[in-house]
């Protein structure tokens, strides 16, 4: 099965910018991107961001304020300021033998990492990874990592599977059928989030009065690392 999806690959599989580097911090900026952001979304960001940052030590000497300016718009800014904690962590003491120990990385990124760029036999396990195993019934080798990524994201879909062009069809147990619907993201239009994320774009544009701010929203950034707000109740990116 496994060489059947490798085939399609070849032939079918997107090109990705980060298929064409073995560099870990460039895997790990692609990767912690893509954790929450869509692929389209992601390339054009990833492109300038090594362009500005192409090493962890590069990253590790811009100040956080700079960081969180350069993600706005790829939403969970968390994610920024562990990707800085990582580069600092890497450009101080280097590489952990446990990437897991780096701000950020979990299990899936780990893996990702390990595969991508160090060449392990690891399958890192994403929801399309695992929908494709789920339902094929087979379990693949680190090998086939990118493209179980791109056949459950452009084929082997959750609701409606185009099983038609799937490579895997002639052995697939699970063709023709597809999953319940299940819980719809979270709207991101009224949420919390949506709040969050207005008001980080204010600060990160200048400082701010507390005062004009929504004042839970900014409790929450700060909580976070992501806004300080000064003794006079000014709030401001943090500066390092
Ligand atoms: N989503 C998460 N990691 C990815 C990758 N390396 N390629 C495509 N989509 C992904």
């Amino acid at each position: 099965m496994e060489a059947q999806l490798l085939a399609w690959y070849a032939r079918a599989g997107r090109d990705l910018p980060w298929r064409h580097t073995n560099d870990p911090y460039a895997i790990l900026v692609s990767e912690v991107m893509l954790q929450q952001t869509q692929v389209d979304r992601v390339v054009p960001r990833y492109l300038a961001w090594l362009e500005r940052w192409p090493t962890a030590d590069a990253l590790a000497a811009a100040s956080p304020a700079d960081v969180i300016r350069a993600w706005q718009g790829l939403g969970y800014n968390r994610r920024a300021l562990a990707l800085h904690r990582a580069a600092q962590w890497i450009a101080a003491e280097g590489w952990p033998r446990d990437l897991t120990l780096l701000p950020g990385v979990g299990p899936y990124t780990a893996a990702a990492i390990r595969n991508f760029a160090l060449g392990e036999n690891v399958l890192p396990h994403d929801v399309n990874v695992d929908r494709v195993e789920r339902r094929t019934g087979h379990s693949f080798t680190g090998a086939a990592a990118q493209a179980l990524m791109d056949l459950g994201a452009t084929v082997c879909l959750a609701r409606i599977p185009r099983c038609d062009a799937c490579p895997l069809q002639a052995t697939c147990p699970s063709r023709g059928t597809h999953d319940e619907p299940t819980r719809k993201q979270s709207r991101f239009e009224g949420s919390f989030r949506q709040r969050r994320a207005t008001t980080l774009r204010l600060v990160a544009a200048s400082p701010m009065p507390a005062d004009g701010l929504d004042r839970e929203a900014v409790d929450a950034l700060a909580r976070d690392g992501l806004v300080v707000v000064l003794g006079d109740g000014t709030v401001v990116l943090p500066s390092g």
